[in-house]
């Protein structure tokens, strides 16, 4: 692993601000639709359901759950996604709970139906032990029966789908480029966005556990789930060499 990474990188407001943009760019807010239709089949989520969106970023999945009824808590270590979620809330008239709190400590209460960790928010942490006390909590936060969802990518996906170590983009003018590596026995992905504006460059660099299906399923486990399911995208496709991410769906 490379030592100049501060292990600590995903406790780091600059990181989460910086990145901004390019992390959610209008067509990935408006994404989020597709994706709360899938999610609300594959969970089977009644209407009403109480739902824990656990690292919810700016709101995207949050904001579409309570438009459809839901009783939702979102939970991000990030003011600054705190704030954007909660205007768009507020515009939209939707009432929607919305706690800065580390995702190794928040515990729902009263219990959620479903807990969402979407998008590749898990795996952060440079102790092992701090991956798993979030799956821990997420299990804390939810009723008997209740649903935790993980979407994230996996080494099985990163092998079949990320075929290069570095791609680029421009966006109005901004250049944001990507550099994806496997280290540590493919333990981990490790990796780096530059981004190079009118105000120079600035790197943002991370380090992250990658999961094989199997592994997060048994994570899953000893965090005391009694069933997992693994698919291969937010539809219910097989985990499978088709896969594009994994989604684990874990049940208390
Ligand atoms: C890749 S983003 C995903 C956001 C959202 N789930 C989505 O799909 O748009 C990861 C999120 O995890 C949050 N995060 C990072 N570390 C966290 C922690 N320890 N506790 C809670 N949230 C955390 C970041 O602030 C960021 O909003």
């Amino acid at each position: 692993m490379n030592k100049h990474i501060d292990p600590d990188w995903a406790d780091s407001d600059e990181f989460w601000e910086g990145l901004s943009y390019f992390m959610f760019p209008p067509e990935r807010m408006a994404r989020a639709t597709a994706e709360v239709d899938m999610i609300e089949l594959l969970l089977t989520l009644t209407p009403g359901s109480r739902i824990l969106d656990l690292c919810c970023g700016p709101g995207r999945h949050a904001i579409e759950l309570a438009r459809r009824g839901h009783d939702v808590v979102g939970v991000d270590r990030t003011a600054r996604y705190l704030e954007m979620a909660g205007a768009q809330a507020h515009t939209a008239g939707l009432a929607v709970e919305l706690v800065q709190a580390d995702a190794r400590d928040f515990r729902c209460v009263p219990p959620a139906d479903a807990v969402l960790n979407l998008w590749t928010s898990f795996g952060y942490f440079d102790d092992q032990e701090d991956n798993q006390r979030v799956l821990c909590q997420a299990h804390a936060s939810l009723r008997p029966g209740g649903v935790l969802l993980v979407q994230t990518r996996s080494s099985e996906t990163f092998s079949t789908h990320v075929d290069s170590e570095r791609t680029w983009q421009e966006r109005d003018g901004v250049l944001y480029l990507e550099e994806r590596l496997i280290v540590d026995d493919w333990r981990r992905t490790q990796g780096r966005w530059i981004i190079v504006d009118g105000d120079g460059r600035r790197e943002y660099p991370y380090v992250s556990w990658l999961y094989s299906g199997a592994a997060l399923a048994d994570m899953m486990k000893k965090a005391g789930f009694c069933s997992v399911s693994l698919y291969g995208d937010l539809s219910g496709a097989p985990y499978d060499r088709k896969a594009r991410n994994l989604v684990a769906v874990a049940v208390k």
